[in-house]
């Protein structure tokens, strides 16, 4: 539609795909049903020179997102990119705030329900948070009530605009933690909402 984010000039295809015309033993691991079966190929499985048909690598860069702005506060779905049965993937860049006299621009304090949402800082100070920076990744579970930090909800008052640039995945079913994670865990994330670690 002409009123989407992006349009389809947007979507990039790739020009030449790296072929590689080896021999060799090259084993390719599959996941039918749930197991991991192995088989073995003769030849480098990127061997094809094209392809045909709808399935293809294809990349839309986060800076082709236009972003909505509206009067007063709009919902996170105008910052959804994609949408697919498991989760959604929602952009949120560079922007006007909302641009009523007495609005106040931080998102306000809110629960998801049957949803976990994971969010990845790329760039600028994320309006309703602190202590958040470059590369920092969140992950709000399902049912647990979260909004601005202290204080941040007074400082976006009379801000005109954002440089953030994030990207939030928003999945249907609940988010296992790898145990990988554990040695870099934040694990006092949670009391940056104490008005005293301020
Ligand atoms: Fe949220």
């Amino acid at each position: 539609m002409e009123s989407s984010p992006f349009c389809e000039r947007d979507i990039l295809r790739p020009e030449a795909l790296p072929v590689f015309n080896e021999k060799g033993e090259f084993p390719i691991r599959v996941k039918p049903r749930n197991a991991i079966h192995e088989i073995v190929l003769n030849h480098h499985p990127f061997d094809v020179v094209g392809w045909d048909g709808y399935y293809y690598p294809w990349i839309f860069s986060i800076h082709e997102f236009e972003p909505r702005v509206g009067r007063v506060h709009l919902p996170p779905p105008v910052h959804q990119t994609f949408e697919s049965d498991g989760f959604v993937v929602c952009s949120f860049v560079p922007r006007l705030f909302d641009f009523h006299p007495q609005v106040v621009p931080a998102p306000y304090n809110h629960t998801h329900v049957m949803s976990d949402e994971v969010l990845y800082y790329a760039k600028g100070n994320f309006i309703s948070r602190r202590g958040i920076e470059y590369g920092s990744v969140t992950f709000h579970p399902d049912g647990l009530p979260h909004g601005p930090h202290p204080g941040r909800t007074e400082a976006s008052i009379g801000q005109p605009a954002t440089d953030e640039l994030a990207l939030m995945v928003d999945t249907f079913r609940p988010l296992q933690v790898a145990r990988d994670i554990l040695s870099f865990e934040d694990d006092t994330y949670y009391l940056s909402w104490l008005e005293e670690n301020e």
